[in-house]
């Protein structure tokens, strides 16, 4: 929408249509587009809590300390110069481990600038995005605010959680024949991921339309993935995009890399950084990267905690347990309840998120932690369930140490 020049609001505010310059109050400019309704997307509450934040999906397995290490190697010369030929020093690292070409990469500020690249080049106003839902709210914003028009393929509820339905895609494909899909694999809230032949098979069946796989949370499950050259020469139209946010612990210094195929990354030339990426944050990228010891060591930590979750919550009947290959898990509970159980939650000193997806209040999302903490969220949601009905607290079966357990103070646990 061109700007119309409506006239100021109140004192000391911008109002919408209207610019202060050396001659008072003018109208915008009339070709400086106005985006009417258009918010800038709100991140999560992140400040500093007292409360255990497992919220927001942060890694809460990785020690992070001796990364700082790596910055010895820097020394105040290599801040006064740009990096090394741009991002040259992460993107060669990336290539030797995932097995691309320098063409095939890009990297840019995490996953979420990356996504707003690939909507920007791919969609323009009125073209068809393909979305999975439930899935992550910021795809639609993308999409709106690119003025596209988001079509839905829902997700299958099945009996060990939310899962793609291959039949279901393929004919949303043929039906909208859209200029790009987004998948979460993992797929965040659900946790589920997409079978890479399944990938393949619709890839190659609809190759008028790019696959965009958000592969943010990879690497929780400990699965392996098709190497990323194949699978890009098999299937020119499918964009890999990963992130250092949360397997790798990495969400402050900001790094997301696409592996798409040359032809595809010629339209991606606008998003490339022109003088790369910040020397500092490719030092600690590659320092993490090239740490071979610590994906094992991650995974195996993230799947026990699932499975001591799973081990507690299982005895209650009323809930049901999405299996994810993330670090986090979708709780559902009966109708009605997810937000009380949230509540409870923030009382004993934890924060989760609600993902009211149905409108039906029955889906918590929880981030997976350490043992010793994941087991007092699952005590703290058993203690509301048993206030809530007939059954008393001890029907549930806690497990051996369950006595010791049940006296920690769960506030104490959480701090930890
Ligand atoms: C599915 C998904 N993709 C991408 C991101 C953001 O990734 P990055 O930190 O790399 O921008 C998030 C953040 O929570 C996410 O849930």
């Amino acid at each position: 929408m061109k700007n119309s020049g409506k006239s100021r609001g109140k004192k000391g505010q911008a109002s919408e249509n209207v610019w202060e310059n050396g001659n008072g109050s003018q109208p915008l400019p009339s070709w400086l587009p106005v985006k009417s309704g258009s918010a800038p997307y709100q991140m999560p509450d992140n400040r500093p809590s007292k409360h255990c934040m497992l919220h927001l999906n942060e890694n809460h397995f990785a020690d992070n300390d001796h990364l700082l290490g790596a910055l010895d190697t820097l020394d105040g010369q290599d801040l006064s110069k740009y990096p090394v030929l741009g991002n040259s020093e992460l993107c060669d690292c990336l290539c030797d481990l995932y097995g691309a070409r320098p063409e095939e990469v890009l990297i840019q500020l995490g996953c979420s600038a990356l996504l707003g690249a690939m909507v920007e080049a791919f969609v323009e106003p009125g073209a068809r995005v393909l979305l999975h839902r439930p899935a992550w709210s910021y795809y639609d914003y993308l999409v709106q605010n690119r003025g596209g028009e988001a079509v839905d393929c829902p997700l299958e509820l099945t009996e060990s959680g939310y899962q793609y339905c291959p039949d279901r895609m393929d004919a949303a494909l043929a039906k909208y024949q859209p200029r790009l899909t987004i998948i979460g694999s993992p797929n965040n809230p659900t946790g589920n991921s997409l079978d890479p032949e399944v990938l393949s098979t619709l890839a190659q069946k609809h190759p008028e339309t790019i696959f965009l796989v958000d592969e943010t949370y990879l690497g929780f499950s400990g699965r392996q993935r098709p190497a990323v050259g194949e699978t890009l020469s098999c299937t020119p139209n499918v964009v890999l995009l990963r992130s250092l946010s949360k397997f790798h612990a990495l969400a402050g210094i900001r790094i997301g890399f696409a592996f798409a195929h040359e032809q595809v990354m010629k339209s991606l030339q606008a998003a490339q950084p022109t003088f790369g990426i910040s020397v500092i944050d490719q030092r600690i990228a590659v320092a993490r990267l090239r740490n071979r010891r610590y994906a094992d060591k991650i995974a195996a930590q993230c799947l026990s905690s699932q499975r001591s979750f799973a081990r507690l919550i299982q005895p209650c009947p009323e809930l049901h347990l999405c299996a994810s290959d993330a670090n986090f898990v979708l709780l559902r509970t009966p109708a009605g309840k997810a937000t009380a159980i949230r509540d409870r939650l923030q009382a004993d000193g934890c924060l989760v998120a609600v993902k009211d997806f149905d409108g039906l209040d029955q889906h918590l999302r929880i981030t997976l932690a350490p043992e010793v903490v994941i087991e007092q969220v699952a005590w703290s949601i058993l203690r509301f369930m048993s206030e809530q009905s007939e059954r008393k607290p001890l029907e549930f079966r806690f497990g051996p140490d369950s006595g010791e357990r049940q006296n920690a103070q769960p506030r104490t646990a959480f701090a930890q």
